[in-house]
């Protein structure tokens, strides 16, 4: 769906399905140039990083193998609980191998700082994170991301993977949440 099709749910569009996929390729080229001829796992964040994987993934043009994990960070809310377990972990053995963490957001950090140390502990080349979004404001952790898509304000946004109670994620642009939708 595009964001025309709840345009009563969303305060406004922050970036539009065209501004993505453009600046999804942007990073995608600077991940190849960084990756040359390396051997790189894409690592995605389920549910919300579905999207960029096979945006960014297809942007590339070299092999690269894609990967999943699933952890638990929020409820069905909208605020973080600090809480991660892992629902599903990596099939890949990293050892010796670069990964990048791929992931819709950064929000409060402690989901990817906690899936940064957990998959550092495991003996890879490297660990880095790309993620499309960041909020700088929400920040709790210290957290380095290498690519990041854009800063955003501290405010609760949808689309493109990023969902509130399961719904939104197929919206190709991404949008500010109007209140009225969660309170
Ligand atoms: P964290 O607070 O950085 O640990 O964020 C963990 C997860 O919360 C993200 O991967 C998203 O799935 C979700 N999240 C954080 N902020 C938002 C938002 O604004 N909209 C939708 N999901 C969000
Ligand atoms: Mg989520």
């Amino acid at each position: 769906m595009h964001a025309s099709d709840v345009a009563d749910d969303l305060v406004e569009v922050l970036f539009t399905e065209e501004q993505i996929q453009a600046r999804v390729a942007e990073m995608a080229t600077e991940i190849e140039r960084d990756y040359e001829g390396k051997d790189l796992v894409i690592v995605g964040v389920l549910r919300g990083a579905v999207m960029i994987m096979a945006d960014l993934a297809r942007s590339l043009t070299k092999h690269v193998e894609m990967d999943w994990m699933a952890v638990s960070s929020y409820g069905s809310g909208t605020k973080s609980s600090g809480v991660v377990r892992i629902l599903k972990d990596l099939d890949a053995d990293i050892t010796g191998r670069h990964v990048l963490i791929v992931d819709e957001i950064i929000d409060t950090g402690l989901t990817l700082s906690w899936l940064t140390s957990n998959l550092g502990s495991r003996g890879p080349a490297s660990v880095e994170i790309a993620t499309l979004l960041r909020k700088p404001e929400a920040l709790q952790m210290p957290i380095e991301a290498r690519y990041v898509g854009w800063d955003i304000p501290n405010e609760f946004v949808v689309g493109y993977g990023l969902d509130y109670r399961e719904r939104y994620r197929n919206m190709r642009d991404i949008g500010t949440l109007a209140p009225s939708v969660y309170s």
